[in-house]
């Protein structure tokens, strides 16, 4: 179960190590192919600045609930739809050399908790793991998103880390002390603060917004 929506596919290069040959690997637009339509939707979604800052996207990241739920830079999909956790695949976008035995850090957050006008919850850290070769930990196991009554679109944003000086060397992640502001001071505080406490750096982003059937 937990391998399980841990699978990274690659497309084109080996630039993680988990690479099953055999898997089906989801075809992403164009769009989410190109770093500069990557970082033009998440500033368009204010994702840049709330959640993160600019940064060099050297993977597309996809996560899929089902063969039809899956992220696309801003698209909507149901609380109902969200109940497990997803899957992810990667494709390369740039050409930046990553050893095939640096750890990837992967998140899912929500800033929007309880509203987008009111984050006073913000943000929420709905699950957060990490893989090194075909070694899978998790740090916080997966919060299925679930918005309040009346809080409209919350955005949830998914989040690939690496080291930033590289190491390929076990990390000993600080792990946070709870959902809500993923244990740090201040609205909107989660995972950037989360990355500069570990010495990591974000190679990609994608997101979906999910609002309660009851508006
Ligand atoms: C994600 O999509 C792939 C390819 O269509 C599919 O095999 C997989 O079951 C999907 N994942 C989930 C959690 O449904
Ligand atoms: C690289 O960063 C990691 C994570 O912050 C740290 O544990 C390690 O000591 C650093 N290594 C070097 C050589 O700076």
């Amino acid at each position: 179960m937990l391998a399980r929506y841990f699978m990274l596919s690659v497309l084109a290069e080996r630039v993680l190590s988990f690479v099953l040959p055999h898997q089906e690997i989801l075809t992403s637009s164009s769009a989410e192919k190109d770093p500069n339509a990557i970082l033009s939707a998440l500033r368009h979604a204010q994702i840049i600045p709330d959640v993160l800052n600019t940064f060099s996207p050297l993977l597309s990241i996809t996560a899929n609930w089902s063969s039809t739920a899956k992220t696309q830079l801003g698209n909507t999909l149901p609380p109902s739809a969200l109940t497990h956790p997803p899957d992810l695949y990667a494709d390369k976008v740039a050409s930046a050399y990553l050893p095939s035995d640096i750890t990837f850090v992967l998140a899912l957050t929500d800033p929007d908790a309880p509203s987008r006008d009111n984050p006073k919850w913000s943000q929420v850290c709905h699950w957060l793991g990490s893989l090194k070769g075909d070694s899978i930990k998790e740090l916080v196991d997966y919060k299925p998103p679930a918005p309040p009554e009346g809080t409209g679109k919350h955005r949830y944003v998914i989040v690939v880390m690496v080291p930033a000086n590289g190491t390929t060397e076990e990390l000993d992640l600080e792990v946070p002390g709870e959902r809500r502001h993923w244990g740090y001071q201040g609205e909107r505080s989660g995972v950037r603060e989360f990355g500069v406490r570990n010495g990591l750096k974000v190679i990609a982003a994608n997101f979906i917004y999910a609002q309660n059937d009851k508006q």
